[in-house]
């Protein structure tokens, strides 16, 4: 685009002011700010500076409104045995043949952790203090030995941290993987509109750029050629999880194995909620078509509401664990283009004002416009939930303390190590309340699932009352 072309643009939507300092710049901050001018979507901006900032969108929700239908984690009677057990298999059999792939999403800027860098670079593990990205790296390369085969990891950064991640896993040889197994893709980015439905500058050659959401990911996918990689290699299957949930199984072979047989387009990973406001996305059918009611959107009365048998009838929550059919994104994105809704969320985006100042507001000022993964879940001709047990699947690391927090992460992966443990025979001191009474780390490298440590179990020496153990 030329400059003269996007002017034109710019004054028909009212946000020439973003060129204020062009004449100014240099050769290469020119191009910077085009190249980022050009990849703006103007003919949408108008409308969603209608929608989502001069509005609020109101979420209405239909009277069709109707919990979603979900599979348990353990089967209750003996045909769901059978089920799981050949799905299970059938889940094996896919790994072995190298259908499936893992994709996780690490592009988001992870403002309530505050940690400088990129999320997946934080040291998590209980003992060793192994970063995110080392903790699933270790989790593949095990899943490659048990399961004799190749299976590539698609990891989505942003253009905010894309090369200190890259940098990060070259500097540390992948983690044991080969370079040729892990795909970086970035996703897009969106600008922040200022309440006033003005775009802001974060410089006077740049936008303010924030990473588009998770549902960005669908896009990037189809834009990065990592489905065009994912079709050459065979892949049928991508295995989601998102880069802050250390405790997810990520190449699950009853999840996958239940999802390929069911035929689903698009499967989840469920949890039974600890109460009706846990800040987890509902599980819903609208119209026949499942979908995600975020927990701000769900009326009291809703989240309250329960069945006779005195469970809540919306029950199951969103962890944001996904498979995902290749040939459903392929079709997804076949145009080349994927138009989600989108969130928005008002937040303080620091900006440069008229006289070049850069401002830190005190308030917040902006919009930022993110889409989700889950809004997919609609156009799937099929999707399956399955609920997954508290503490073996999920533990997210969204804040330095408290709920979903460093510390709640740790002692889950601790408490599960014990559960795996002590189910495989090895005898695990236990505090009054029931917690482990020592710090236990099984690496992952290793340790994979509880069936790997029964194999090893007779060579693990049981911890003591209070030590810390890394069992290697
Ligand atoms: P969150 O919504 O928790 O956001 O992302 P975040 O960026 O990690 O943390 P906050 O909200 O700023 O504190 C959930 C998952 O989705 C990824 C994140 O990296 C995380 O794995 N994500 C989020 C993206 O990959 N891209 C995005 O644009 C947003």
């Amino acid at each position: 685009m030329t400059i003269g072309e996007l002017q034109t643009i710019l004054s028909d939507c009212g946000q020439q002011h973003v060129l204020r300092f062009y004449d100014d710049l240099s050769e290469a901050s020119r191009e910077k700010l085009l190249s980022q001018l050009s990849s703006v979507d103007w003919a949408r901006l108008p409308e969603l500076v209608e929608a989502y900032v001069k509005a609020e969108p109101r979420v209405e929700l239909p009277a069709s409104l109707q919990p979603a239908p979900s599979l348990p984690a353990q089967p209750e009677n003996e045909e769901r045995r059978e089920l799981y057990a050949a799905a299970a298999r059938h889940g094996r059999e896919l790994l072995s043949q190298g259908k499936v792939a893992g994709f996780t999403v690490a592009g988001g800027q992870g403002t309530r952790l505050g940690y400088p860098g990129p999320k997946g670079t934080f040291p998590i593990s209980p003992i060793r203090r192994k970063p995110l990205f080392q903790w699933f790296a270790e989790s593949i390369a095990r899943a490659c030995e048990k399961y004799d085969s190749e299976i590539p990891w698609y990891i989505m950064t942003s253009p905010m941290n894309d090369s200190e991640t890259r940098e990060f896993f070259r500097k540390h040889a992948y983690f044991g993987l080969s370079e040729g197994q892990v795909f970086f893709l970035t996703q897009g980015t969106m600008p922040a509109i200022g309440l006033d439905g003005r775009l802001l500058l974060a410089a006077p050659d740049s936008l303010a750029l924030s990473p588009d959401g998770h549902g960005g990911s669908l896009l990037a996918m189809r834009q990065s050629g990592a489905l065009a990689d994912m079709a050459r290699r065979g892949i049928e299957y991508i295995s989601y999880w998102q880069v802050d949930n250390p405790l997810v199984c990520v190449l699950d072979p009853l999840f996958l194995g239940l999802h390929s047989r069911l035929q689903a387009e698009m499967s989840c990973r469920g949890l039974v909620k600890t109460g009706p406001f846990e800040k987890l996305g509902n599980f819903c059918l609208i119209d026949d078509k499942m979908a995600i009611v975020e927990y701000s959107d769900m009326p009291e009365e809703l989240a309250q509401a329960t069945r006779p048998n005195g469970d809540l009838r919306f029950r199951v929550g969103s962890p944001a664990i996904h498979i995902l059919d290749r040939p459903f994104v392929e079709r997804l994105t076949a145009e080349g283009r994927l138009r989600l809704p989108f969130h928005r969320a008002v937040k303080k985006v620091p900006f440069v004002n008229a006289n070049g100042d850069l401002v830190e507001p005190e308030e917040p000022n902006a919009v930022k416009l993110e889409t989700f993964i889950f809004d997919a879940l609609p156009l799937a001709a099929n999707v399956l939930i399955l609920e997954a047990a508290r503490g073996e699947q999920f533990g997210p690391v969204k804040n330095p303390k408290g709920v979903d927090s460093v510390d709640s992460c740790r002692r889950l992966l601790v408490e599960r190590a014990a559960n795996w443990l002590e189910a495989a025979g090895v005898k695990v001191p236990r505090q009054a309340d029931g917690s482990p009474d020592c710090t236990v780390e099984l690496s992952p490298r290793t340790y994979l699932d509880p069936e790997d440590v029964r194999q090893q179990a007779a060579q693990l020496a049981p911890p003591k009352p209070g030590s810390r153990e890394y069992y290697e």
